[in-house]
């Protein structure tokens, strides 16, 4: 197996909106980060993938982009920008973008062109037809709501979005705007970045005939549907922005895919494919949803997950790479989510970064997760701003769901569990913002900062760093071969770790109770040494008694 830098690096994800803001205003900003690289040094991840600061009207924050080659105003300048990236390049940190091209804002002018008339030649960069018996084309649904397409009294014609209204979807079947995202990467290639976070780059590529889906039981419109996902020409697009911007740079490409699949992983990243070099699936954090999806709850049978997680490691190996995430600005909190966020907040934190940090991959930490952030409970709607949540709350009500149950939901798997400020310290807003921030801090901030994290050296942070230390000094963490033990286990996850004569044994108790583990008999008399653990005497023999959300990494010499 080749080896590559950005399988042996950490990446660590900036959601500049809520990390930090340097100027009042309530909203984090470029500079806001620039105040904080010396703390992601000392953290010790490599890249940082930095999600959207372009232009925009900020209907999905920064994800609707109206100029692909401007700063939004709200984070600063391009000049700011540029100080960013050689603040993290002289520190040795990486740099990745967020490239969002399935959609851009509506307030680009590419769409403010097409939507003039329908001979103009920008018309055909987005995807518009004629209504069905004064209906939507077809009844594909928004991922954000109702349905996927927008009457345009102007022309008389309906245009596609997937997401929010002011999200049309672009048309990658026209070569002339593959053309200008092509060079629109090789700018910002240019300017020295180290590669992208694709967007749901799975989506570009839609089926000829853009043809109706089969909706979920009792809803009006598909969602998610096959005729988008992974569609007939997506692999054609990859390769050709492979040969035209990316191969001619020394990058990393992460293409966030949701509905994609281990075989058409194995597509995607093949080495040998020029295509991305991982891809972001959706589902081991999709195991948890009920058959109504995500707002619909249910809880996480652990075989589940490893069984999930062991599929992704085994179809991958030596064919292409995984990407390892519970947390992003999309996902509720990992700590409230699969741990304990209260009396085994820090114990449980552990474990799941453990459990992780020793797969197979390249391991990505989202901001506030390195100190055990955790879900926010507003009480009431008006203090969220997730455009998701809000639709979801209304269609919620309307279709006779209650209120408690809707909130419930949103406690739950809201998108704004991620988004509340990053908690830097005690102070006002958890030192934020001077000003008011645009969306609350956690209350915890008190207690959860890090400040405090930093000071005391037994924290989630300071395990963090050990976790990212490790991998760098063992590169049996970044190469050897997973192997799922005790597969049937209902508490315990365990894997196992091979190179040449090494083994790695992670030992991962998911829940509060005592549970024993034997160790597996090929390795009893084997010398080992203890890696890392969350508790402080860890203690091996035999047979191990786990003690809650206790974590162990063991590592085997013959
Ligand atoms: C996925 C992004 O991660 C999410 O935040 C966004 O709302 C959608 N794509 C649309 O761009």
């Amino acid at each position: 197996m080749k080896k590559h830098w950005w399988k042996e690096s950490v990446v660590y994800q900036i959601y500049p909106r809520s990390f930090m803001d340097s100027n009042g205003d309530g909203v984090g900003d470029l500079q806001g980060i620039i105040s904080k690289l010396d703390y992601l040094k000392e953290l010790g991840i490599d890249v940082v993938w930095l999600s959207p600061v372009y232009k925009s009207p900020n209907d999905d924050n920064g994800y609707d982009i109206s100029d692909y080659q401007d700063i939004m105003m709200e984070f600063g300048t391009m000049e700011d920008w540029e100080e960013l990236l050689r603040e993290l390049h002289k520190r040795e940190i990486k740099l990745i973008m967020d490239l969002v091209v399935n959609h851009s804002s509506d307030e680009h002018i590419w769409f403010a062109e097409s939507r003039k008339s329908k001979d103009n030649p920008y018309r055909d960069y987005y995807i518009w037809r004629e209504g069905r018996n004064g209906k939507e084309p077809n009844n594909w649904g928004s991922n954000f709501g109702g349905s996927a397409w927008e009457f345009d009294d102007h022309t008389g014609e309906y245009y596609l979005h997937l997401f929010s209204k002011k999200q049309p979807d672009l048309n990658w079947d026209n070569p002339e705007l593959r053309n200008e995202i092509y060079s629109m990467m090789t700018w910002w290639l240019g300017k020295g970045i180290d590669g992208f976070r694709m967007d749901v780059v799975n989506f570009i590529s839609k089926e000829e005939g853009l043809p109706d889906d089969e909706p979920k039981p009792g809803k009006k419109y598909a969602s998610g549907s096959r005729y988008y996902r992974n569609g007939p020409r997506i692999h054609e697009y990859l390769k050709e922005m492979n040969e035209k911007a990316l191969s001619k740079y020394d990058v990393m490409t992460v293409g966030e895919m949701p509905g994609v699949t281990p075989q058409l992983a194995r597509q995607y990243t093949g080495e040998s494919r020029n295509e991305l070099n991982m891809v972001f699936q959706f589902e081991h954090v999709s195991l948890d949803n009920g058959p109504g999806g995500k707002w619909d709850l249910k809880p996480l049978d652990l075989r589940d997950l490893k069984a999930n997680l062991t599929k992704w490691q085994n179809e991958l190996d030596e064919v292409g790479w995984n990407s390892l995430y519970f947390n992003n600005h999309d996902q509720p909190r990992s700590v409230s989510r699969f741990g304990n966020d209260g009396e085994y907040r820090e114990k449980s934190a552990k474990m799941l970064a453990t459990l992780l940090h020793m797969m197979k991959g390249t391991p990505y930490v989202y901001q506030g997760e390195e100190i055990g952030m955790t879900n926010v409970r507003f009480s009431r709607i008006e203090e969220y701003r997730d455009i998701e949540t809000l639709n979801f709350y209304k269609e919620a009500l309307n279709g006779g769901w209650t209120e408690e149950k809707t909130l419930e939901s949103i406690y739950a798997k809201g998108r704004d569990n991620a988004r509340t400020p990053m908690q830097w310290d005690s102070s006002d807003h958890g030192g934020f913002s001077h000003g008011i921030p645009w969306i609350k801090v956690n209350p915890n901030y008190k207690n959860i900062n890090v400040e405090k994290a930093l000071n005391d050296p037994d924290s989630v942070f300071h395990y963090y760093k050990k976790l990212i230390e490790l991998r760098k000094k063992n590169e049996i963490i970044v190469y050897g071969k997973y192997n799922l033990i005790l597969d049937n286990h209902r508490v315990v996850y365990a894997y196992t770790r091979t190179l040449g004569n090494q083994i790695l044994l992670v030992l991962c108790n998911f829940y509060g109770g005592n549970p024993e583990v034997e160790l597996p008999a090929d390795i009893q008399e084997k010398k080992f040494e203890v890696l890392i653990g969350n508790y402080k005497d860890t203690q091996v023999s035999r047979i191990i008694k786990l003690r809650p959300y206790e974590a162990q990494v063991l590592l085997f010499n013959s």
